[in-house]
Parts: C-alpha cells; sequence; structure tokens
C-alpha cells in the first residue's frame, strides 16, 4: 500500500523521487541544486511565451542564467527544499521573463510563502529599474499550518519572503493578512495594478474574487498559479477582452 502511494507519487513527480534516491543531507541539496539550475526544460514554454508577446525573451532568460543572486538564491532553496511552498521551477523563470519584458510599475501578488515569486518579479526590476512589488500573505498561524498541504509551509523560524535577497528589498511591501481584507484596500491605495499574479487560496471562491476585484484595477496582465484547479481562470478570460496562454497546465497568463 505504502510502497503503491510512493510510485503514485513518484509519478506525478519524477524529479522528487531522484532527490530520494541520491543520500545525504549535502548530495541531496547539491542533486536539489543542479535540478533547479537545469534550464533545458525552459525552452519549450519560453517559445511559446514569445509567440504570445511576439518579443524576443531568450536574452532575459539568459541573463538570467548568468545573475549571481539568482544562483545564491537556488542555492538558498536547496538548502530548504523540502519546506518551501513554492512556484514550479520553470514557470517562476518566466515571471522574471516577463517582468523584465513588460516592465509594469506597479505589480500585486497574493500568496508568498518562502518569497521565490517575489524574488524572481524584484529581480528582474532590479535590473530595470523601474517597478515596486505589494505582495499579501497570511501571517504564521500553527492552525494554518495544520490544514494546508505540507508544500505551503515555510521552513521552521521562517518568515514570509525569507528567500528574497535583502538587497532588492526596497521595491517591496508586504502586508499580512488575509487577501480578502487588504488587497482592496491596496488596490485603493496604489489605484492601479499593471501586473497581477494570483498564488493564495485556489478555491474557485478565492480566485474568481481575487480576479474580478483587481480587474477594475488592471492595466496590462494577470498570471495565475494552480489554473487547473477550477475555471476561475478561463471565465475570467472569456469575460475579458485580451489574450489568454496556457504556460503550463498550472500556470495561466492573460495580457488585455
Ligand atoms: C503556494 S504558497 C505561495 C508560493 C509563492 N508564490 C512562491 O512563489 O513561493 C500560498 C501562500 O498563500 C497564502 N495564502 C493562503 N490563503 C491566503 C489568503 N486568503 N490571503 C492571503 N494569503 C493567503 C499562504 O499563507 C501561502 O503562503
Amino acid at each position: 500500500m505504502l510502497i503503491g502511494i510512493k510510485i503514485k507519487k513518484a509519478i506525478k513527480n519524477p524529479k522528487r523521487a531522484i532527490i530520494y534516491l541520491v543520500g545525504g543531507k549535502k548530495a541531496k541539496e547539491k542533486r536539489i541544486f543542479e535540478i533547479m539550475n537545469d534550464f533545458s526544460e525552459d525552452n519549450e514554454i519560453l517559445e511559446k511565451l514569445e509567440k504570445f508577446l511576439q518579443m524576443p525573451l531568450k536574452q532575459y532568460h539568459l541573463e538570467l542564467i548568468d545573475n549571481e543572486l539568482y544562483t545564491s538564491l537556488l542555492m538558498k532553496m536547496a538548502r530548504n527544499w523540502n519546506r518551501l511552498g513554492a512556484f514550479g521551477i520553470t514557470e517562476s523563470r518566466m515571471l522574471y521573463v516577463i517582468c523584465r519584458a513588460l516592465k509594469p510599475e506597479i505589480v500585486i501578488e497574493t500568496g508568498v510563502a518562502s518569497g521565490l515569486s517575489s524574488s524572481m518579479f524584484l529581480l528582474a526590476m532590479n535590473k530595470t529599474g523601474i517597478g515596486h512589488l505589494y505582495s499579501i500573505d497570511l501571517p504564521p498561524s500553527e492552525e494554518l499550518n495544520e490544514k494546508i498541504e505540507q508544500a505551503t509551509l515555510l521552513p521552521k523560524e521562517k518568515s514570509s519572503g525569507w528567500l528574497i535577497p535583502e538587497n532588492l528589498k526596497n521595491r517591496w511591501t508586504l502586508t499580512l493578512g488575509d487577501s480578502k481584507k487588504i488587497l482592496p484596500e491596496l488596490l485603493n491605495d496604489v489605484k492601479k495594478c499593471d501586473l497581477f499574479l494570483h498564488d493564495s487560496d485556489h478555491s474557485y471562491e478565492y480566485m474568481s474574487w481575487e480576479f474580478k476585484t483587481v480587474s477594475l484595477y488592471l492595466k496590462t496582465a494577470l498570471l495565475s498559479d494552480d489554473i487547473s484547479k477550477n475555471n476561475a481562470f478561463d471565465e475570467f478570460a472569456s469575460n475579458h477582452t485580451g489574450k489568454k496562454l496556457k504556460l503550463s497546465n498550472r500556470m495561466g497568463f492573460f495580457i488585455l
């Protein structure tokens, strides 16, 4: 029974399975780093994105590979690989590319956890010299930790966004609280949102509510993780004028 579950998990996530097969903490960290630092699977999704945006994007991807801050971010992640609560690694690199290409002034994201998506936006803003990221995340809570899947937990004694390099934080504002309370207040303050990323509560109710709330202020594009969990992203796309792209089976991109 237990082996059956393990095999199913391995089929669903072959990268993690490989990690289980190599022994020792240091060896695991090294292997994880190598997997995350392998960009070979990015090309397909990058080409999709180039076609969709009708812009050359490969130079942004190459510049990320060369960025020392990014390499040290991956090393930090490798040391805490089992408690990251993170975005897909390939998808996260696309956040950098999109932010680099669109140069948004105001980016809002819901759902921070360790801060991989936040770091990718901030790395791009650091390069362009344009933009501010407003992030919303729930405060730490024992009760929540018990409810949500392990993959969304933070490492012990770390707080939302711990992964974000210190020298990128001048472009970052984090507000802790439920997005249903914080998002309307924030939108009312900043008055517009060039780029929005949903990665908080993936229920239909929350996703459709966040999309609807931000749509009144949205200027350029909307991104969402976990779009296959329900119809909220597809419904948003069919009710608005613009173009929709499913970047992967988890990440959706809509451009106005
Ligand atoms: C999947 S994790 C986010 C991962 C993150 N974007 C990354 O790249 O690593 C989901 C996060 O959403 C937060 N969250 C869940 N429900 C929320 C809500 N109603 N309002 C704000 N944040 C919420 C959780 O606390 C958790 O930190």
